[in-house]
């Protein structure tokens, strides 16, 4: 089950870094560490992401006896935390690939997905923005981040929406290939839309059944599977 047991800290370096200590000495598939705060929280390429104490939702959770669905972990787990912020407020969310996932054009939540395929065993980190304020993101950030309070007005308790993203990780996680496709392309927000990446630019054309985004450049059609995307403009 996931979600049992539990580890919560209220400070911690980060909740990925815990979960792969534990995972690595063998804890049990579903396993999840909270946290309050992060001193060294980790975002996606290298990053650090920082969070707002006790006003965003932290967490990592161990997955196990990973088989070839495993490469849609990512994508699994960004449709699982839209339907859990849609269960507890009224929000409509949409991903950017492969997994940020936006209200309105702006990021709630980020993923970052480390594994030991070898070992069986992957971690999936969530940081989802509940409570936050505008003042809490850095300037640069600001225009482009967003918390559920932001978006619906309403202030949605850590732990309930902990309660929500356990059942639907629970769900997502054990679905087929094909219905987490049909599920994250029907959240699909980059579709249609100009976007560069590292050396190229190109319309968005939806994503591959191997979770690759597909892109229709002036020299034909190509399959990023690694790396960034940005909406030209933004
Ligand atoms: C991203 O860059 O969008 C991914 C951010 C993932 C952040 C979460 S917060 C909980 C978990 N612990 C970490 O150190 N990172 C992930």
């Amino acid at each position: 089950m996931i979600g049992a047991p539990r580890v919560h800290h209220s400070t911690v370096d980060s909740t990925n870094e815990r979960a792969r200590a534990l995972a690595a000495a063998g804890a049990p598939h579903g396993t999840v560490v909270t946290a309050l705060e992060q001193t060294a929280g980790r975002g996606r390429h290298g990053r650090t992401w920082v969070a707002p104490a006790g006003r965003a939702l932290l967490l990592s959770v161990v997955v196990r006896d990973l088989t070839e669905e495993a490469a849609l972990l990512p994508l699994a787990t960004a449709v699982a935390v839209c339907e859990a912020c849609e269960a507890v407020a009224p929000v409509a969310c949409a991903i950017k690939w492969p997994n940020d996932v936006w209200i309105e054009g702006r990021k709630v939540a980020g993923i970052l997905v480390e594994g030991r395929p070898q070992e069986g065993w992957a971690v999936i980190g969530i940081g989802l923005n509940t409570e936050a304020g505008p003042e809490d993101f850095p300037d640069d950030l600001r225009p482009f981040a967003t918390s559920l309070l932001m978006a619906a007005g309403m202030a949605v308790p850590g732990e309930a929406a902990l309660a929500a993203l356990l059942r639907s990780l629970e769900a997502r996680l054990g679905d087929d290939s094909a219905s987490v496709l049909e599920a994250w392309r029907a959240r699909d927000a980059l579709e249609g839309r100009t976007v560069r990446w590292s050396d190229g630019e190109g319309t968005a054309a939806g994503i591959s059944d191997g979770g690759a985004l597909v892109v229709e450049a002036a020299e034909g059609r190509r399959e990023l599977d690694a790396g960034e995307v940005h909406l030209l403009g933004v």
